[in-house]
């Protein structure tokens, strides 16, 4: 496959106002085990941060829940004041150990949560916030409601969503508009199908979170061998190639604590999947789906 080096190749999306090329980063895994603590090798995190805008990488997901504040400390240490980068982070998530995570929607926190991410990113707005989870132990409507004040405040660009339903979506659009929704997707995970066409046909930016499941489909002997080998790209390429070609609002967030994995990670931007390997591997991630 071509070896350009751009993420610029993936194509561009407007973000509300701002344009990004939708292959973006994920900013989770350059924490420690659990997505807890500091990264095993901050010194190669810091490289794949600065790594980013060489590639044209100008899209970084990240969250105040990573680490906590671990990503959010390294993306401001490696990459401020940021450029033309678009740094998109979560909030209302509380951590109260590695791999646990509990919800937090009351107004009040949430606002904390804005206010010390926009410290700690040094910004006095956050181009994208997202709303990490809908604390089902919070009025929805409240939740929106300190969102739509925090915009109106200016502490917010442009609000997105994390893992949500259609109708959830729509419940939120009361409040404010949403320009992007970041659900659990990839070739072999397809239960937010319905969540994407709804993105689509909204010009709603849809981040795929988990595009490479976390991995295993970056793994020699996933569904994806046997068309990545014929194309002399890697399963990880191909997975990515797929996304982007299964929607233009996919703006997928690889995470890697590896520049080696980000470079690869970035050439799939440049990957054209023909329609019908687009089909099969459709078809086949499906099937793997089910089983
Ligand atoms: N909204 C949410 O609730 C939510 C939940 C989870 C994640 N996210 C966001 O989505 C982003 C992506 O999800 P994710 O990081 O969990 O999963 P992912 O991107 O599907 O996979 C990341 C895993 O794959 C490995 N990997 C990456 N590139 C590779 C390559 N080229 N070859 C081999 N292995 C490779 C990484 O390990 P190495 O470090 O060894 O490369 C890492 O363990 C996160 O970073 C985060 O920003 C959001």
């Amino acid at each position: 496959m071509s070896t350009t080096l751009s993420a610029a190749a993936s194509g561009k999306f407007k973000i509300g106002d701002t344009t990004v090329n939708r292959l973006g980063f994920g900013a989770m895994r350059i924490t420690g085990q659990g997505v807890w603590g500091d990264p095993q090798d901050p010194e190669e995190a810091k490289r794949v941060l600065k790594r980013l805008p060489e590639l044209d990488v100008n899209f970084i997901d990240t969250a105040d829940s990573y680490g906590p504040f671990v990503s959010e400390d390294l993306i401001h240490e490696a990459l401020y004041p940021y450029k033309d980068m678009v740094i998109a982070t979560k909030g209302g998530f509380t951590r109260l150990g590695p791999a646990i995570w509990e919800q937090l929607g009351r107004p009040e926190y949430l606002k904390q949560c804005v206010l010390m991410s926009m410290r700690r990113l040094g910004v006095e707005q956050i181009a994208l916030w997202q709303l990490h989870r809908i604390d089902p132990k919070v009025p929805a409507e409240e939740q929106f409601q300190a969102i739509a004040e925090m915009q109106k405040e200016g502490w917010i660009r442009h609000v997105g969503l994390s893992q949500v339903s259609v109708e959830e979506i729509k419940q939120a659009q009361k409040h404010f508009p949403v320009v992007t929704v970041q659900n659990k997707y990839n070739l072999v995970d397809r239960s937010s199908e319905d969540v994407l066409d709804f993105c689509e046909k909204q010009g709603i930016g849809f981040i795929p979170w988990f595009p490479l499941a976390a991995g295993d489909l970056a793994k020699d002997g996933s569904v994806l061998d046997g068309i990545a080998k014929r194309l002399d790209a890697s399963p990880s390429q191909v997975a990515l190639a797929w996304t982007l070609k299964r929607s233009p609002v996919m703006l997928p967030i690889p995470g890697t604590s590896k520049v080696k994995h980000l470079e690869e990670n970035v050439a799939a931007a440049s990957l054209e999947l023909s329609d019908d390997d687009f089909a099969a591997l459709d078809a086949q991630g499906k099937e793997a789906a089910a089983a």
